[in-house]
């Protein structure tokens, strides 16, 4: 997708062939800043400040990851301790793990000498099979919002998201806006309304991306979504996720479980964009298994944004003599969840309709 009209990822090997370039989310909605990554260390900063940030992005960076390090120093033991580095960086988003795994792994029977060239082979094939899942993704995905548009042909499809699952959350498209962008660039008229999603804004950068290519949009508060729900200007929700259990159950940032529950409540369909990587076939239970990111709680107290003169300015928010807790992310039954829209096509939020889906894929480790 573009921004500035100049169509752009967000990840991309540098003219020097080696050093990864990304762009600083940290730096938006107020710049568009790139950096560029030199080595392990820089990856694992690059994750852990959310420089990069988004399930499928960090699985993509992460690999770039294990190819700096065999850069560096090929051996066994290096690479084992780039991976531990990697794999504590952030513990909920599933693509970490399987990144890293798969790039891992592909090195062991490999010489030393080889290991380097090998590594960001796998990295580039493993964003350039991003595109293509969140394309498939997309094409799956319109169909549902041209369905939705028939019931409503005197207005928009009106999608409710959360967070940012968008295209700088993975290398392009996104996973829950590749519908829309798709059905946005088909005429299919669409509107967003984009929950914020305190404390790290990630609605912003969805708003952001959807301005750049000129989809109508609103940005609401996070709590606003249950009630244009109940009043009939949601038709359906979708959001992206961080890791779905093999039974369907769905993690993804903090509130939208919340937004699952008005959805049924309201009778709004409520549908998950879930690459294959960010399924975590190892997990049999979501609710109580999955790892929950418990963040700094200063990323609750302190709002950080741009004063008059367009300079970061950071206040303090809360009062001092109150604690404060700081979760990251939370986790959607597969009860609530619509169908979970893969690049296979839409599965049933349930263990055999998964399995049923992706029989017979070949899916790297
Ligand atoms: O904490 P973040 O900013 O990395 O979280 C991003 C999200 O939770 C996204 O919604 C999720 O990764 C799905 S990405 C397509």
């Amino acid at each position: 997708v573009k921004v500035d009209g100049v169509p752009t990822r967000s990840i991309w090997l540098e003219a020097d062939g080696w050093s990864v370039g990304v762009i600083d989310q940290l730096a938006l909605p107020a710049a568009v800043r790139t950096v560029t990554l030199r080595s392990v260390d820089d990856v694992a900063r690059a994750i852990r400040e959310m420089r990069v940030r988004g399930a499928p992005l960090i699985g993509a960076t992460a690999a770039y990851g294990i190819a700096l390090a065999a850069r560096a120093d090929p051996s066994d033991s290096a690479l084992d301790a780039a991976a531990g580095q990697l794999l504590a960086t952030r513990p909920t988003a599933v693509n970490l793990r399987w990144a890293v795994q798969r790039v891992r792994s592909s090195l062991a029977g490999l010489q030393p000498g080889a290991r380097a060239e090998a590594a960001y082979e796998i990295a580039t094939r493993i964003c350039d099979e991003d595109v293509q899942i969140n394309h498939s993704i997309g094409m799956h995905g319109v169909k549902l919002l041209r369905a939705l548009a028939t019931r409503n042909p005197d207005r928009p499809v009106q999608v409710l998201t959360h967070c940012n699952a968008g295209w700088l959350a993975t290398v392009d498209w996104g996973t829950a806006t590749a519908p829309i962008y798709l059905a946005h660039r088909h005429d299919h008229p669409v509107h967003v309304w984009v929950a914020e999603t305190r404390p790290r804004l990630q609605g912003v950068l969805t708003a952001w991306e959807l301005a750049q290519e000129g989809v109508p949009h609103t940005i609401i508060a996070d709590s606003a979504g249950a009630h244009l729900m109940q009043r009939g200007h949601v038709d359906v929700v979708i959001t992206g996720t961080d890791r779905v259990s093999a039974s369907g159950d769905v993690a993804n940032k903090i509130g939208t479980y919340a937004a699952a529950l008005a959805a049924r409540d309201n009778g709004v369909p409520f549908y998950v964009a879930a690459p294959s990587p960010s399924i975590d076939w190892q997990l049999a239970d979501g609710v109580r298994e999955t790892p929950i990111e418990e963040r700094d709680p200063r990323e609750l107290s302190v709002v950080r944004g741009r004063d008059e003169r367009g300079d970061i300015a950071e206040v303090i928010v809360y009062p001092d003599a109150s604690p404060a807790l700081n979760l990251a992310f939370d986790v959607t039954p597969a009860r609530l969840v619509t169908g979970l829209i893969t690049e296979q096509g839409i599965a049933p939020a349930t263990r055999d309709g998964l399995a049923r889906l992706f029989a017979g894929v070949t899916r790297p480790a």
